[in-house]
């Protein structure tokens, strides 16, 4: 019974027992496939309804500075069908919201549960919450890195392309958004060739970048970023805590839109991932989401594999 070999190899599974993720760089690139080969088989498994309780008796707080659709249900769902359960503490109805520092409120909750996820602003806060913290912390989404996003990107990756060593991904569009950070340094991580194209004030930060030292080039044009790409990858122009900025950003980007006609220079078998919510008519068109070559709708379904994955792997 694979399942029931799956619940009792847990304790110590990949070595990744009580850490934390708070950049996809945490993990090493072993770490990083061996989580994706859990992931697959956890999918296997979800797909099959069978029950495959890793997390039994285990809880996981959830805390959310910022709105979110799939992180949170992703997670809650992941912890059910693990057999834990999940906590949502929104900052409006918590004391995070009233100024209790987030070092006191890690402290206290590593006394109730047996990890935090947390989706805020700066990435420092959640660095704060993972110092204080005795429990392994997740980051669910800060301005600067979203790596449970790039868990579920490549695993899409790895299921619509096979292996990825050597493949072209493209970026198109805002090279500073959380997303493009974690997919960027994701993707250099498993030997992919990564095109950013973004323009000028849109680069990713050089910091990344040069993390994933030669496997990335910055470009100006998204065209030459798409030639003979065998994946597209672009994000919302505004992202959450960006609104004030929203106007100058729809100008800045309007050339960088993925639509079928930029598509025309990538792969024939190109395919398009998108980390939701889109905007159509802006960053992507709507008969590119919902076209042939989208995996958009797997990458969501991922996220919630892949998380199950890492909590599996992290929580001691
Ligand atoms: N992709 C993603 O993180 O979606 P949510 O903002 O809905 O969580
Ligand atoms: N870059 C986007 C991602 C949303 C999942 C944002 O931060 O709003």
């Amino acid at each position: 019974m694979p399942e029931l070999a799956l619940v009792e190899e847990r304790p110590g599974l990949g070595g990744l027992s009580g850490r934390d993720l708070l950049r996809i760089d945490d993990l090493t690139a072993d770490e990083l496939l061996a989580l994706l080969d859990l992931a697959d088989r956890l999918k296997a498994l979800q797909h099959e309804r069978i029950p495959h309780p890793m997390l039994t008796g285990r809880s996981l707080a959830m805390v959310f500075e910022k709105p979110s659709t799939r992180t949170r249900v992703s997670f809650e769902v992941g912890m059910a069908q693990l057999g834990g359960h999940a906590v949502h503490l929104a900052n409006a109805e918590s004391q995070l919201g009233r100024g209790e520092p987030i070092a006191d409120t890690g402290a206290v909750l590593s006394r109730y549960v047996d990890a935090i996820m947390i989706r805020t602003h700066a990435h420092e806060r959640v660095e704060e919450l993972a110092q204080a913290a005795s429990v392994p912390v997740v980051n669910g989404l800060t301005d600067d890195h979203h790596p449970c996003q790039a868990l579920a990107d490549l695993m899409v990756l790895r299921e619509r392309l096979g292996e990825l060593e050597g493949r072209r991904l493209a970026w198109v569009g805002d090279g500073r958004s959380n997303v493009c950070h974690s997919l960027l340094t994701a993707a250099a991580m498993v030997g992919m060739e990564v095109v950013v194209a973004a323009p000028p004030g849109y680069e990713p930060d050089a910091d990344v970048v040069a993390a994933a030292a030669g496997h990335v080039d910055v470009v100006a044009g998204p065209a030459a970023a798409v030639a003979g790409a065998d994946a597209v990858v672009t994000d919302t122009w505004t992202s959450m805590g960006q609104e004030d900025e929203r106007d100058r950003r729809l100008r800045d980007l309007a050339a960088y839109q993925v639509n079928a006609a930029l598509l025309e220079g990538a792969a024939s078998s190109h395919v398009v991932l998108h980390c939701l919510p889109a905007h159509c008519g802006q960053e992507i068109t709507e008969d590119v989401l919902w076209g042939p070559s989208s995996a958009a709708w797997d990458e969501a379904e991922n996220r919630l594999h892949a998380q199950k994955a890492l909590l599996a792997m992290i929580v001691e």
